[in-house]
């Protein structure tokens, strides 16, 4: 099977390439980033030019695409807008209606983040609410996948790992800070339910197995705070619990309003016969990709 991953030297697109390399023909979109020496084919394009994706799309002719490409840094979103919304908003609907004309199933990335938080325990069918630039255009993302595709797959995820940058994800902010003994905050009044990374991509490549189609939450089935996710790992990895400091997140002067309560409602993937790693079973992941050195190997293909 050819499948097409964009955002491939992202935090989802990275893992995900690299793990499915030896089980499928990958072709990864990049754009500003360069890689070398990666076990799958890279293309490189700016997916919000126009005519680009098509481009693409007719190039590589994937059986799958799954489109992992977006501005998901959420501070960034409100300094770039107008950015934001051609990439997490544009890019998905013209992806979708292009797999749409070539019947070629798609899976596409959205985030817990559409919803304002107040309530948590969030099903498919709960109306979003989104609280930022970025859950605007990724809201506005969905619908045009989905009224574009009917037949495409969105999921809605949350998730930590190791990045090419060593910094996208909360657990290396976390990782980073507690090795060099060094103070970090830690949110009390942010929920979420993160799945590690590498488990996420496996989950998404059953789901295309399964010819799943619609909306869909996949996140972890345990609901943690931000400092109390910090001080699990800590924990496990014998490092210094107290260096976290318990810290409200409006005190953090963040340019994005961040909603509190982002728990999803995971029941409609688990009738669909997935099964969802536990959060202890993902930092257990996290801890053991760190020891044999996984993220050191990935850095390694930035050139
Ligand atoms: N990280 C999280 O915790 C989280 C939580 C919820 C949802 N999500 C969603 O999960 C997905 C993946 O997020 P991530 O954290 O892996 O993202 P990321 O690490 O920020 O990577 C973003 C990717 O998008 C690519 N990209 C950006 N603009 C592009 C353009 N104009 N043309 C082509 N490619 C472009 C980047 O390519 P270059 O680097 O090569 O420019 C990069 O590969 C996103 O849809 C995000 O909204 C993430």
């Amino acid at each position: 099977m050819r499948v097409l991953i964009t955002g491939a030297s992202g935090l989802l697109g990275l893992n995900a390439s690299l793990m499915q390399a030896s089980h499928f023909d990958i072709y990864g979109v990049v754009h500003q980033t360069h890689l070398r020496d990666v076990p799958f084919q890279l293309v490189h394009a700016d997916l919000t030019q126009d005519g680009i994706v098509e481009k693409v799309i007719d190039q590589v002719a994937p059986d799958v695409v799954i489109n992992c490409a977006a501005m998901a840094q959420v501070d960034q979103c409100e300094l770039f807008p107008e950015e934001a919304r051609r990439i997490n908003a544009w890019m998905p609907g013209i992806v979708a209606g292009c797999c749409d004309h070539h019947r070629i199933p798609m899976l596409h990335i959205s985030t817990d983040a559409v919803f304002d938080g107040k309530k948590g325990g969030y099903t498919e069918a709960d109306i979003p609410h989104p609280q930022s630039v970025y859950a605007q255009t990724k809201l506005e993302g969905e619908e045009r996948v989905l009224s574009a595709n009917p037949r495409s797959l969105v999921v809605r995820v949350n998730f930590f790992g190791h990045s090419l940058s060593g910094e996208r994800s909360l657990a290396e902010f976390f990782l980073h800070h507690l090795l060099n003994g060094a103070q970090v905050n830690g949110f009390v009044d942010v929920i979420f339910s993160p799945l590690y990374v590498k488990h996420l991509a496996d989950i998404l490549f059953v789901m295309i197995d399964k010819g799943l189609h619609g909306l869909y939450h996949v996140v972890g089935e345990e609901k943690v705070s931000k400092y109390d996710f910090g001080r699990m790992l800590a924990k496990k990895m014998s490092l210094d619990e107290s260096l976290i400091i318990p810290t409200s997140v409006s005190d953090a002067g963040l340019k994005a309003k961040r909603s509190p309560n982002l728990f999803l409602d995971i029941s409609k993937l688990k009738a669909a016969d997935i099964e969802i790693p536990s959060l202890q079973q993902g930092l257990d992941a996290f801890i053991a990709d760190f020891q044999t050195k996984w993220h050191v190997a990935m850095h390694a293909y930035q050139s």
